[in-house]
Formats: C-alpha cells, structure tokens, sequence
C-alpha cells in the first residue's frame, strides 16, 4: 500500500504536467487564434479556411509542414517558440488526428525559430493553393507510383 502511494505520488507531477500543457495550449489557442479559427477549427466564411478535419494533410505533400508555421497567423503570433511548436502539435491532434501521417515528428521550438524567420506574406495564398494542388494529384492515379518511389527514398 505504502509502495503503491509513494508511487502514484511520484506520477502525480507528470499527470499535472501533461493537463497544464493541454491547458496551456487551449488558452494559446483562444487568445490567439479562435477569433479567426473558431473554437473548433471551423471556417469562417472563405476569408478563414477550416482547420479541422484538413489541417494534418499538409504534412503528406512537400512544403507543407513548412507552411503550417510559416503561414502569418502562426509565424507572426506574439508567442515563444516553444508556445508555437507546442500549440502547433496539439492542433493538428485537436482538429485533424485522423490525418496525421504515422511518420510525423513533432515540430520542436527550433524548426519553428528557423522557419519563423521567413514568415509568408501575401502570398500565402499562393502557396497555401500550391500545396493543395500536390494534394490533390497525390490521389490521382499517375502520380501514386512517383508517391511510392518518394517513399522509397525516404526510407
Ligand atoms: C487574423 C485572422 C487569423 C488569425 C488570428 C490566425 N489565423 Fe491561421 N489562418 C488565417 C487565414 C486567412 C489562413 C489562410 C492562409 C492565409 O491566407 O494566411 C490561415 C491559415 C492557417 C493555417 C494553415 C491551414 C490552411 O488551410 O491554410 C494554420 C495551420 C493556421 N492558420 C493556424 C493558426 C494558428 C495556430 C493561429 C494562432 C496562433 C492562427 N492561425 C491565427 C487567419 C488567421
């Protein structure tokens, strides 16, 4: 009994650390993102695309998880670097688990102050349809056999 307390005693921290971070992150998301993204990732019009359920596919197409930081919302965010990787991972588990490829690693704080450091402008846009595009001949037939070649390579 005494070896079972002493040992959920020792877990206790880590519990509540993992619930502070999940705490902090939904306040990082509501003071600097929602008024945008909503609370649920939704879309706001076709100023605001939606996040959930389509965020987490960016990762699969080259430049695509670049782009999840550089995009000005994210790069230009009065936040750490830290804050940002940290808010980052748990969006795309928040709103887009299901598409999170089984290869992803985990932004850190220093891939986000390397790629903060070239924040997208207007052209975002551009880059955001872009990626869309290579998403989209992901699916076709022509192009899943230089899919499974890329692969191939990575691996
Ligand atoms: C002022 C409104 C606004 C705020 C605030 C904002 N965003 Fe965005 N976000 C957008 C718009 C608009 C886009 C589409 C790309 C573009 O034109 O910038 C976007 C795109 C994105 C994308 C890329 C997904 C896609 O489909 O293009 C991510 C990821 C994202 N935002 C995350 C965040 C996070 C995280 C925050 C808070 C730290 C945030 N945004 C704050 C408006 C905003």
């Amino acid at each position: 009994m005494i070896r079972e307390l002493a040992a959920l005693l020792m877990l206790a921290p880590c519990i509540d650390a993992a619930a502070d971070s999940e705490q902090n992150n939904k306040v990082a998301w509501m003071l600097n993102c929602q008024g945008c993204h909503r609370a649920d990732g939704g879309a706001t019009g076709d100023a605001v695309p939606a996040l959930s359920g389509t965020v987490a596919k960016f990762l699969s197409v080259p430049g695509g998880r670049e782009y999840l930081i550089r995009v000005p919302g994210v790069a230009m965010a009065p936040m750490d670097d830290e804050s940002i990787a940290e808010l980052t991972n748990w969006m795309l588990r928040e709103f887009d688990k299901e598409n999170i490829p089984q290869d992803f690693n985990r932004y850190s704080a220093d891939e986000v102050g390397a790629l903060r450091k070239s924040p997208l402008g207007s052209e975002a846009g551009i880059v955001r349809a872009e990626l869309i595009e290579r998403m989209g001949n992901q699916n076709a037939p022509e192009s899943d056999v230089n899919n499974a070649n890329e692969h191939k390579k990575i691996n």
